[in-house]
């Protein structure tokens, strides 16, 4: 490429980065909350429901810090609530518009490093290069992948999944594996891993990994196919599904996926408001993009070993239920899950945490309605997990440069648990 045209490229993209796209967030910043005890997270959760905050990482007290994206107009009442309960606060991200147009600027260039073949689960493809990449695999795969069309999300689009097995799913003597992605739109990291995976059972299975066809895969890699391509093309910070019903709220659209499902729903960790990032919706499965995973689940009921439900960002491996009580296996869940903690962690970069392995209640939050309770209480599943991605010190906003080592610590530690899970199945555990 001469240096004209580079030069003349560059410059059409610094525009697209600088067109304003990002002035939603103007003056938005991102704090971080010091939690010293119940009362404190308690006056942050009412302040939360009161403004509708967008809580980018639930505190704990004495051991996480709860980080919060304020607006303008909510600065106010935030910071004079906090401070005349003396609850320290500190800046996290102090121009989210600022942070955004970086990120963006990041996820252009990478691009354009990788022009000359990137592959998809390198790199956060938009959701047609997402089918591309799927459609391709069945098509030059055809004895051990299929592409299957779920249904249509609420704007129309097809929601897709490859199932991979060398028996085409008939012998039943196998466990299934089941992930999906992107159920938060915002979540962009989680993709990758899942086509990753795809990518290492079809078109690169390792020597040593040869097991792993033993167990048969279902691989949905983009959940929430509007609330994704809004957030590359909107509002990146986007986090709901994109439904919408006026004789609700005719300003606000979707609701949280992940808060959706039919268990316990609509009981904690929810907020009524329909502008709310953990609005559950009106009814359980209101949305098609949670009927869709709900209909996997129930068609191989009894099957599914494992469902991995992949979130970012905090690195965490979770598990059930959301409202404290644990499911009579939890000593398996915790065993398998902190299997996987330990594979991940052992590929890690020294600048990330550790995984954080436990019950997705006591460790992160309470939770209701949500896809790993859906799949551990209604459908049996013995390994339901909610998996969160690193964040690293970006929070959603991973830069591009990430995905190959998130793609590759994570599948090590898929590896492990396809293995635990298989032998539990098979009675070896
Ligand atoms: C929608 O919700 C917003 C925020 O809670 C509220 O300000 C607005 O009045 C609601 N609109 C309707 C039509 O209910
Ligand atoms: C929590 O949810 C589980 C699964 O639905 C249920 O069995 C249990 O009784 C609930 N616990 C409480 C304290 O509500």
């Amino acid at each position: 490429m001469g240096v004209k045209l580079l030069f003349v490229v560059l410059i059409v993209n610094i525009n697209l980065v600088w067109s304003g796209k990002h002035d939603i967030y103007e003056g938005c910043s991102v704090h971080g909350v010091v939690l010293n005890n119940d009362e404190e997270l308690n006056i942050l959760k009412e302040l939360e429901l009161k403004l509708n905050l967008d809580v980018w990482q639930r505190g704990l007290p004495a051991v996480r810090d709860a980080v919060v994206m304020v607006t303008p107009e909510n600065k106010p009442e935030f910071f004079s609530t906090l401070e005349s309960h003396s609850i320290q606060y500190y800046v996290q991200l102090d121009d989210v518009v600022q942070a955004l147009e970086n990120h963006e600027a990041d996820v252009i260039n990478y691009k354009m490093r990788r022009s000359n073949g990137a592959m998809p689960f390198n790199d956060y493809p938009r959701y047609a290069e997402i089918n591309a990449y799927m459609e391709r695999i069945a098509r030059e795969y055809p004895d051990i992948a299929t592409i299957v069309t779920a249904g249509d999300s609420f704007e129309g689009r097809p929601i897709k999944y490859l199932k991979i097995s060398t028996t085409n799913f008939a012998d039943t003597t196998k466990p299934i594996y089941f992930m999906d992605a992107a159920l938060h739109a915002r979540e962009w990291v989680t993709t990758p891993v899942t086509l990753y995976s795809i990518h290492k059972l079809v078109e690169d299975l390792a020597s040593d990994e040869r097991d792993l066809l033993d167990v048969d895969w279902i691989i949905l890699p983009l959940a929430n196919p509007d609330g994704y391509e809004y957030s590359h093309t909107n509002e990146r910070l986007w986090r709901r599904t994109r439904s919408y019903r006026p004789e609700i709220n005719a300003t606000c659209y979707g609701v949280d996926g992940n808060r959706n499902f039919d268990v316990n729903f609509n009981t904690v960790g929810v907020s009524p408001d329909p502008c709310s990032n953990t609005y559950p919706g009106p009814y359980a499965f209101s949305e098609p993009e949670t009927r869709i995973i709900r209909d996997i689940l129930l068609e191989h009921s009894g099957r599914i070993q494992i469902y991995m439900n992949i979130h970012s960002y905090g690195n965490y491996v979770l598990y059930g239920y959301g409202n404290a009580t644990l499911p009579s296996n939890a000593m398996e869940l915790h065993y398998v899950g902190a299997a996987m903690g330990a594979a991940m962690d052992a590929l890690k970069l020294s600048k990330a945490d550790y995984y954080k392995v436990g019950n997705s209640n006591l460790v992160l939050y309470q939770s209701s309605g949500s896809a790993q309770d859906y799949g551990q209480v209604r459908i049996g599943v013995p390994f339901s997990y909610t998996l969160e991605l690193p964040g690293y010190s970006y929070l959603f906003q991973v830069p591009p440069d990430y995905i190959e080592q998130i793609n590759k610590e994570t599948w090590a530690g898929i590896v492990e648990t396809a293995r635990l899970a298989k032998l539990f199945y098979t009675g070896g555990l």
